[in-house]
């Protein structure tokens, strides 16, 4: 709910010019309201309002602009998304809790659909280890079905040796599992983590893998809260790596038609 301190708010109008949904409204006194029938929270009012009259009482504090905490060299920023690699090696140490916080936090920050903000992270760690072989299973049993049988030989090379690193999770053992809504809005938080985790020094991977193993498996879907209205939207690798690249690696030019 937004909240309005008439005693700060003056007038100027800005939030209900800048309303999505049009939810400010104004009131005979020349101050503003929210109508919260309207309202889906994004919040735009509280981060705009210059008098720090608008607030949404129920939620954090703002944290107030200051250019030199909170811009980023546009140059700088395009360098680290070329430079951040899927990592495939992992020292098995694991990422400390407040890392792990700081990498949510950058997936909190993402957009969502309509502000639905319905992403939910499951950091699966302590029960990793045990949660590992029934991920392979499932892995082996679709890569079965598919008849994809390179894959099937990364399981077989996990059976002879489950203690070892494998090729699903590199010797890591911690795995980030997003559901949402909509898959898009889990899609973005991914992205921010997995760029936050390169800023963080740290190793991440896509895990295409886990997701198929975890999607065809019902008692997987059910651990993980998977459902119609919550859908997975990817499994994020993390862990501590010392892999260290030199240079960017080639892309191909980008796809673009200017119409
Ligand atoms: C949705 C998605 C799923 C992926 N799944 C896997 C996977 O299961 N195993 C793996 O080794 N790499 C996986 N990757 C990593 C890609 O192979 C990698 O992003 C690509 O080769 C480009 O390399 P880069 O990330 O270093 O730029 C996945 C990437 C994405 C975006
Ligand atoms: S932006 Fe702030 S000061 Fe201006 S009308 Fe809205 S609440 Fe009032
Ligand atoms: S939180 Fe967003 S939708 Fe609600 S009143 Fe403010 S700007 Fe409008």
């Amino acid at each position: 709910m937004v909240s309005i301190d008439k005693s700060l708010c003056t007038g100027c109008g800005q939030c209900a010019a800048n309303c999505a949904v049009h939810a400010l409204v104004r009131e005979e006194d020349g101050t503003y309201r929210c109508n919260k029938m309207f309202c889906f929270r994004c919040g735009q009012c509280v981060a705009l309002c210059p008098t720090g009259a608008a607030s949404m009482p129920d939620l954090e504090a703002p944290v107030e602009y200051e250019p030199e905490k909170f811009d980023l060299d546009p140059a700088v920023l395009l360098n680290a998304m070329r430079f951040r690699r899927s990592v495939r090696r992992f020292t098995g140490e694991k990422v400390t809790r407040e890392e792990l916080d700081r990498l949510l936090e950058a997936g909190r920050c993402a957009p969502t659909s309509s502000n639905t903000q319905s992403v939910r992270f499951t950091v699966l760690d302590r029960e990793f280890e045990a949660l590992r072989p029934q991920i392979w299973e499932s892995f082996a049993d679709w890569a079965r079905r598919e008849n994809r049988k390179l894959l099937l030989r990364r399981y077989e090379s996990y059976r002879a040796a489950p203690d070892q690193p494998d090729t699903l999770f590199y010797g890591a053992n911690q795995l980030l599992v997003v559901t949402s809504r909509y898959q898009i809005d889990g899609c973005l938080a991914l992205a921010n983590i997995e760029l936050m985790a390169h800023a963080m020094g740290l190793g991440a991977l896509y895990c295409g893998f886990a997701s198929w193993a975890i999607s065809a498996a019902p008692a997987l879907r059910e651990y993980f809260g998977i459902t119609d209205r919550q859908q997975l939207c990817g499994c994020l690798i993390l862990g501590r790596t010392n892999l260290k690249f030199r240079r960017t690696a080639p892309r191909n030019p980008a796809n673009v038609e200017w119409r």
